[in-house]
């Protein structure tokens, strides 16, 4: 299987990186995606694990991304194709090199620890940044004209749905009355203030900055429309294995792989079945896997991380 690109106690190390490659069981016949490519570790696996003839398609939306992955990728020239693009398009990217079908889709969501450290990108309210927060700076809407021009009653939405933040309105208040909001910390501050500079063991604003965030690359629709595209391109016995990294991301995982492993989802109450839909993968985790106390210490940020997987039947 290989050791992981970024080494033992590295904090780029991928996540849940040997259950990811147990469950997706790569073959040398076999055609894989990892559809966020990131610094390309857990896209070496696969390709190690499928050698010697194995292929991979890797996407990414982030051209740093994009350009480590290469370099980590470089000795795989025949066997790794490496896209920009979003896996919310996987259909139209393993049609784009004449693919049918693929062996595994693996998604592993959310930032890197690399998007996180790279300061100008404004993930982090640790550095002081420019509020930016895309995944691909080149395309759509940043944090900073997101929270400069939304009304207040769209950023408290925001913060309560995406961040489950119960102060929600108050931070949407103060953030209005506050504007232009420039930086992260400007962002972190105005938060830290609702609460009046009570900090708990998670810094006050993880909520809110995790919320903008969502709503700047529209994650959870992404992640909706991913799924399904993701189970439509796997071959009969294909498996598609997706890293969460909160509750919210989690339970729509869950709900999509419970749903699509029935044969019948109207209502329970509903005398007869009048749905037609048909069961299109199996589970097979019943309950998500989740990283050891060995990997926790090694990389603290895999500590929230679940790992689901279905196969198509
Ligand atoms: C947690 S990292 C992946 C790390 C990777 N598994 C590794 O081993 O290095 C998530 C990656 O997904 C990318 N990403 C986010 N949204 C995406 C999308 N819609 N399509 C493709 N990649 C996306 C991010 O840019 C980021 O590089």
């Amino acid at each position: 299987m290989g050791e992981p690109a970024g080494g033992m106690g590295n904090p780029h190390s991928p996540v849940l990186y040997q259950l990811s490659i147990e469950i997706l069981q790569p073959e040398s016949k076999g055609r894989y995606v990892d559809g966020t490519l990131g610094a390309g570790g857990h896209a070496k696996g696969i390709l190690e694990t499928s050698s010697p003839d194995g292929q991979l398609l890797g996407l990414d939306v982030d051209d740093q991304a994009l350009a480590i992955a290469k370099s980590v990728l470089a000795s795989y020239p025949k066997r790794a194709t490496i896209q920009k693009g979003s896996y919310a398009e996987i259909d139209s990217h393993i049609q784009q090199i004449g693919w049918d079908c693929v062996n595994g889709v693996l998604l592993d969501l959310g930032l890197s620890s690399m998007q996180l450290d790279t300061s100008e990108r404004g993930f982090s309210f640790i550095k002081d940044a420019p509020l930016d927060m895309r995944f691909d700076p080149s395309t759509g809407m940043s944090a900073e004209e997101l929270l400069n021009s939304w009304d207040e009653q769209s950023i408290a939405d925001m913060i309560w749905k995406f961040g489950e933040e119960s102060k929600s309105r108050q931070i949407a208040r103060e953030i209005v009355k506050q504007r232009p909001i420039r930086t992260a910390s400007e962002l972190a501050n105005l938060v830290l203030k609702v609460y009046k500079g009570k900090r708990g063991k998670v810094h006050p604003a993880t909520r809110t900055f995790q919320s903008v965030r969502m709503a700047v690359n529209q994650e959870l629709e992404t992640l909706e429309q991913g799924l399904e595209r993701s189970v439509g391109v796997l071959c009969r016995a294909g498996r598609l294995a997706v890293i969460s990294f909160h509750s919210l991301e989690d339970r729509l995982v869950k709900k999509f792989f419970q749903r699509e492993s029935r044969d019948c989802i109207c209502p329970p109450e509903q005398p007869g079945c009048t749905c037609s839909h048909k069961a299109s993968v199996r589970i097979l985790t019943r309950k998500p896997l989740i990283p050891d106390k060995e990997e926790i210490e090694e990389n603290p940020r895999s500590r929230s991380a679940k790992l689901r997987a279905v196969e198509k039947i």
